[in-house]
């Protein structure tokens, strides 16, 4: 897998971004969907960049929390979504942090306070048209897996392959409680539940780009699945129009 997020050194030109024959796999799907693990192995295993939308809207979150930004306040989220640098680092044991701001965030993007101010910023269209050039800047060569809500909808509609992971929201809550309970953070399994159904009915509902999968989508339902078949599904599907090309 390929993170250079924060490649600000080396930004593609114009046409190097505009370039559709780099192929792009989206990946979407609701919160605890598996999406993120996925794409992530998937990523490795193709050698692609990966790109981790839901970050970049937590991020801008984040960063308008400790500016003390009003969430309803439109035109200075907006200012947040273009001015808040981002930047995805791997450790050399693999794991992924995420700095905001010249600061490590990581820890913080993954709270369930920041998934909830991420989905209430995104229901602002303006700043989903200011965070979207900046989630196509990642369509570097030799490919790129790309994770979220509006992947194959919006960002990439014409993505050589795309997947719609669900999972029921019992076991999606199970899973973030194992996730997070195995990073010592305090949570309650009936909390996590419902603080999912809301997201979910929070991202399908809003106006723009609302979570729904693309009519080209593969569906994957991923409950009781483990995550190495949904890997190998993946793969074959990416395999399979490769070979058809
Ligand atoms: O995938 P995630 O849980 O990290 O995403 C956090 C929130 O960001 C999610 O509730 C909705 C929003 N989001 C979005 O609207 N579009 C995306 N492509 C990714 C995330």
């Amino acid at each position: 897998m390929r993170l250079d997020v924060g490649r600000q050194a080396k930004r593609p030109s114009h046409n190097e971004r505009m370039d559709t024959s780099i192929p792009v796999l989206t990946i979407d799907g609701p919160s605890g969907s598996g999406k993120g693990t996925i794409s992530r192995l998937v990523a490795q295993q193709l050698g692609w960049h990966y790109l981790d939308s839901g970050a970049l809207y937590r991020a801008v979150g984040v960063s308008a929390g400790w500016a003390n930004l009003d969430l309803a306040d439109p035109a200075a989220l907006v200012r947040c979504a273009f001015d808040t640098e981002i930047r995805f680092r791997e450790t050399p044991t693999g794991d992924l942090r995420i700095i905001v701001n010249g600061l490590d965030a990581t820890d913080e993007l993954r709270t369930e306070t920041a998934g909830a101010a991420a989905s209430a910023i995104a229901a602002i269209p303006e700043v989903r048209t200011a965070l979207k050039e900046r989630q196509r800047d990642f369509r570097c060569a030799p490919g790129l897996v790309a994770d979220g809500r509006d992947m194959g909808t919006v960002i990439f509609p014409d993505a050589s392959v795309k997947v719609f992971l669900t999972a029921s929201a019992d076991e999606r809550a199970e899973r973030r409680y194992k996730q997070l309970n195995g990073k010592g953070v305090p949570v309650t399994l009936a909390g996590l539940l419902r603080e999912i159904l809301a997201r979910d009915a929070r991202d399908a509902q809003r106006a723009v780009a609302p979570l729904r999968p693309a009519e080209d989508a593969v569906r994957i339902d991923t409950t009781g699945l483990g995550i190495d078949h949904v890997v190998d599904e993946v793969l074959a599907l990416v395999g399979n129009r490769r070979g058809a090309q």
